[in-house]
């Protein structure tokens, strides 16, 4: 596995491999990573010669300097992990590399954007955008793959790339959620969880697969609403930021009594650490 911290070095191998005609793929990441991070680490190995993972946590994304800095570190732990998930090639740039001068670019994406993670962090997605479209600019993949626990993100980047970037040629592709055995999805913030606030979180992945089954069953979606503000509020620990009801593709608030090719995205505080999972109906 090669390590690269330069766009110049890391560009000029990525040319040397394309012209031997082999294609890549790419995983963005902030690092911490988990056998989450390590399903679109194999998913990209199963459809492409060559896999690129990046790890940059991205300050422009954080609407809460708190939150950056109490973001999890550990790249010598991340690197052996990719090693011994068949990673090829690893980009780790620091903060000056990606952004020389600040980034002040503007991404208008509409609506996408601005629902749910978009109206409670504010800047979170222009953010993603601003280091998006950057990686996806120097790795230039075949195929870039992002996790549908970020569902909002996926539809926001390929909103951001349709609009902003006519010219990348590269597929955007989109990996299911990756579960701990009792149902709570990994991710990289679980590790600030104490035990008990382990237990409480469970209830959101229970309480959606509980929510799916209703709207199986025909349940409205306000009554499949009111059933996820009450369960998460039986937990003391947990406090519910939102939980929407949106159509799978545009996010937007879906008409009509029942909910149809639709996701619901909830986000929930267990103590101080804000947790999101969704769920397609
Ligand atoms: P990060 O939170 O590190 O996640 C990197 C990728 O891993 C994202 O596409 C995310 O959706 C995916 N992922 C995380 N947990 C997952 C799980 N349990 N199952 C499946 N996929 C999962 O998302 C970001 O970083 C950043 O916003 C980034 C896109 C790298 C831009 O900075």
């Amino acid at each position: 596995m090669e390590i690269f911290k330069e766009i110049d070095s890391l560009k000029q191998r990525l040319q040397k491999l394309r012209s031997q005609s082999k294609t890549v793929g790419f995983v963005p990441t902030m690092g911490a990573l988990h056998q989450g991070h390590m399903s679109l680490v194999e998913q990209a190995n199963k459809d492409n010669d060559i896999t690129v993972v990046s790890i940059f946590v991205n300050p422009t994304q954080f609407n809460n300097k708190e939150d950056l800095e109490k973001y999890p570190r550990d790249p010598d732990a991340d690197f052996a992990l990719l090693e011994k998930n068949s990673c090829d090639i690893v980009f780790a740039p620091s903060v000056e590399e990606m952004y020389p001068e600040p980034d002040t670019r503007v991404f208008s994406l509409g609506k996408v954007a601005e629902v749910m993670e978009g109206k409670y962090r504010p800047g979170h997605f222009n953010g993603v955008c601003q280091v998006v479209s950057k990686l996806l600019a120097i790795v230039e993949p075949d195929r870039a793959y992002f996790g549908q626990k970020d569902y909002q993100q996926i539809a926001v980047v390929k909103a951001m790339v349709r609009k902003y970037m006519p010219d990348f040629e590269g597929e955007i592709v989109s990996c299911p959620i990756k579960r701990e055995a009792d149902g709570l999805a990994l991710s990289s913030r679980n590790v600030h969880l104490s035990p008990e606030q382990r237990q409480s979180a469970l209830l959101i992945s229970k309480t959606l697969f509980e929510a799916k089954k209703m709207s199986d069953k025909g349940a409205s979606q306000k009554q499949i609403r009111e059933f996820i503000k009450q369960n998460i509020a039986t937990d003391a620990n947990l406090c519910l930021e939102y939980v929407e009801i949106a159509d799978s593709d545009t996010l937007l608030p879906i008409p009509g009594d029942k909910p149809k090719n639709a996701v619901i995205c909830i986000t929930v505080y267990d103590g101080k650490t804000r947790l999101i999972d969704n769920i397609l109906l």
